[in-house]
């Protein structure tokens, strides 16, 4: 076995595991940050908004944001963080009960949410610390209790007249904060902060570190990062931790089959595999041919289909009474109806591994 990983390597791929580098989100980390440290000395906190799809970066931002302001010496001494997923904690009450209990330990039962309300003032009072407190995917809690965790953590500061609790809410979904009362949406929103799928080219600036850590060096090709950078773009709509995934399973994949190391081929057998082939449909002739034959002349860790293997592939059809106009047409078929390819400039050879032919 061996080969693929380094040692400890797949840690690095965790859905736990924190980098060290963030690329493309520098700036949205200092913004947060920023917004915080500020709104702490003027007073005038309303809570950020994170809106994004997912694997957009939106939790690492707040992860990082948080770390570096428990890090600063000023403010450090001086706050608590909690990211609570609203997921799993997945009511007004729980939320409120996870809240309290980073301050004191909170009885199992018989507590009311406005009792677990009062217990918080009292603490942040108490100890005058500032509580920064990340409602993470929040969309279901804020749509199921219409608002009201938020309307009830916002009352908070205005209830005691200083800022003692700052939320941060994280949605993947703009609707979910369009859909809050009036009276509520006027109270969150401090800042808003919109994340965009990642291109192919930050997906590959993501992934490096992982690479780096946890793989042996020259333990994967740069077309293959490039295919699975590609698949997570177009396939995955820019999902950063799809983007992981498939390079830590095509790592799994290459280790099994005791492969040198993971070219583009490795990375379009793992994702057929595991993916892909409940989507595909099957082709008639001369599709499947045609498709066959493009298989076997990109080499395997080529993903570009170059006017050369056009000709190639048409040379080996051409007996078939096919021209190289039918091979093309054929080919932008394969792309626009049937998903084995992938048109940009050029064809793109990214989805379908050729032992599925064989
Ligand atoms: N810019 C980045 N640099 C390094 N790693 C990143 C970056 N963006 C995202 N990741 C990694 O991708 C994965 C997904 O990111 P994250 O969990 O922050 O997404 P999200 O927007 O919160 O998604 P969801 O809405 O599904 O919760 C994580 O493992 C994270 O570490
Ligand atoms: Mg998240």
């Amino acid at each position: 076995m061996g080969g693929i990983f380094r040692e400890d390597g797949a840690t690095v791929f965790s859905i736990d595991y924190v980098p060290e580098k963030t690329p493309h989100r520098e700036e949205e980390i200092e913004e947060l940050g920023g917004y915080l440290v500020t709104t702490f000395e003027r007073g005038d906190f309303r809570p950020p908004i994170l809106i994004g799809p997912s694997g957009t970066g939106k939790t690492l931002v707040v992860i990082k944001s948080l770390e570096r302001l428990r890090n600063n010496p000023m403010y450090g001494p001086h706050i608590i963080t909690n990211i609570v997923n609203t997921m799993i904690t997945n009511s007004t009450y729980a939320v409120i009960k996870n809240i309290v209990s980073l301050l004191s330990p909170v009885p199992e039962r018989g507590l009311s949410i406005s009792d677990l309300l009062k217990r918080l003032e009292s603490e942040l009072v108490a100890t005058g610390r500032k509580y920064v407190v990340c409602l993470d995917d929040a969309d279901d809690i804020i749509r199921r209790d219409k608002g009201r965790i938020v309307y009830l953590l916002t009352r908070i500061n205005e209830a005691i007249g200083e800022g003692l609790i700052y939320p941060i809410f994280v949605v993947r979904d703009y609707k979910t904060i369009l859909a809050l009362p009036d009276y509520i949406k006027s109270k969150v929103g401090g800042l808003m902060m919109k994340f965009n799928p990642y291109t192919r080219d930050q997906l590959k600036d993501i992934i490096a570190e992982r690479i780096e850590k946890g793989l042996e060096p020259e333990a994967i090709t740069s077309n293959a990062i490039e295919t699975a950078a590609i698949i997570s773009e177009r396939i995955y709509g820019g999902n950063a931790r799809e983007m992981i995934n498939l390079i830590y399973r095509s790592a799994i994949y290459a280790e099994k089959i005791e492969a040198p190391y993971i070219d583009a081929e490795i990375v379009r057998e793992t994702f057929y595999y595991t993916f892909y082939n409940n989507i595909v449909e099957p082709l008639g002739y001369p599709h499947r041919e045609v498709m066959k034959i493009l298989t076997m002349t990109v080499d395997r860790d080529r993903y570009i289909v170059t006017d050369k293997d056009v000709e190639e592939i048409h040379s080996r059809v051409m007996n078939q009474g096919l021209t190289y106009i039918h091979v093309r047409k054929i080919l932008t078929d394969l792309a626009e109806k049937h998903g084995y390819l992938l048109l940009e400039d050029d064809f793109k050879h990214v989805f379908i591994p050729r032992r599925i032919f064989q």
